[in-house]
């Protein structure tokens, strides 16, 4: 299964979202680098936001990104090539075929996870990509309850045919799984901003108010249900 719906970011806005400031707090207090220098892998940077941000805070570090759009990897390098950074690099890939010797000690994969029909499978390879102290950083949807749940969708505006992108697993799946080998870190996230619909644009999420909170809706119909994980090895 495949996520195309890129043209969100194929308009490059330059603002980094909610998710991805909350992303930046959590490493400026949980990344422990030697000397300003760490190895970070950014898992589908998109429009290089966060790259951007990362590369700017972290001006010692080897900053990678593994992204299959070459159409982001694009405007994304564009975007690096403002900075005078010596070590960010962009692979244009699939991550599922990704091999590296190389061990991290950040990976961030944000709105991804969900692309993939066992996500399980892929984030264990993920974390076999960490130094002994590193950290994995996922973002995005995962179920609350005891019910997971593969979504195939159709965006008639931008019709690529099914695609996936919203799997969502259940957080018990990620403990039952990881938490002998791991210390996890679950944290619920709560946007505070409202985010309008957009026309004609049915794979943008927006925010509805529903007694008061501000819930992440996508095409008016899914609630969406987000998550910061963060592993690391015990
Ligand atoms: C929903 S976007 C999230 C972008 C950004 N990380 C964020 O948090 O806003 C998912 C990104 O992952 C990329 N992506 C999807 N499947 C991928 C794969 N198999 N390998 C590498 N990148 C992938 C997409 O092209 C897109 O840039």
């Amino acid at each position: 299964m495949k996520n195309l719906q890129i043209e969100t970011y194929k308009q490059n806005e330059h603002q980094l979202k909610e998710h991805q400031k909350i992303t930046l707090n959590i490493l400026s207090e949980r990344l422990k680098i030697n000397s300003g220098k760490a190895n970070i892998l950014e898992i589908g940077c998109a429009n290089g936001n966060l790259l951007l941000e990362l590369a700017k805070r972290y001006p010692l570090s080897h900053i990678l990104s593994v992204e299959i759009s070459s159409k982001l990897c694009e405007i994304s390098r564009e975007k690096l090539a403002q900075i005078n950074h010596p070590s960010v690099n962009i692979i244009e890939q699939d991550i599922t075929s990704y091999c590296t010797n190389t061990k991290f000690d950040c990976i961030i994969a944000e709105g991804v996870h969900s692309v993939f029909d066992d996500p399980i499978s892929e984030i264990s390879r993920w974390l076999s990509f960490l130094k002994k102290d590193g950290i994995l950083l996922l973002f995005g949807l995962f179920a609350p309850e005891q019910l997971e749940y593969k979504f195939h969708y159709k965006n008639l505006q931008n019709d690529f045919g099914w695609e996936s992108g919203f799997n969502a697993i259940s957080t018990d799946s990620i403990n039952q799984k990881f938490a002998s080998d791991y210390d996890i870190t679950t944290l619920p996230f709560n946007i505070t901003i409202d985010l309008p619909k957009v026309k004609n644009n049915p794979i943008k999420t927006h925010t509805v108010d529903l007694n008061g909170k501000k819930n992440l809706v996508l095409a008016g119909s899914l609630i969406l249900t987000m998550y910061h994980i963060i592993l690391k090895k015990k």
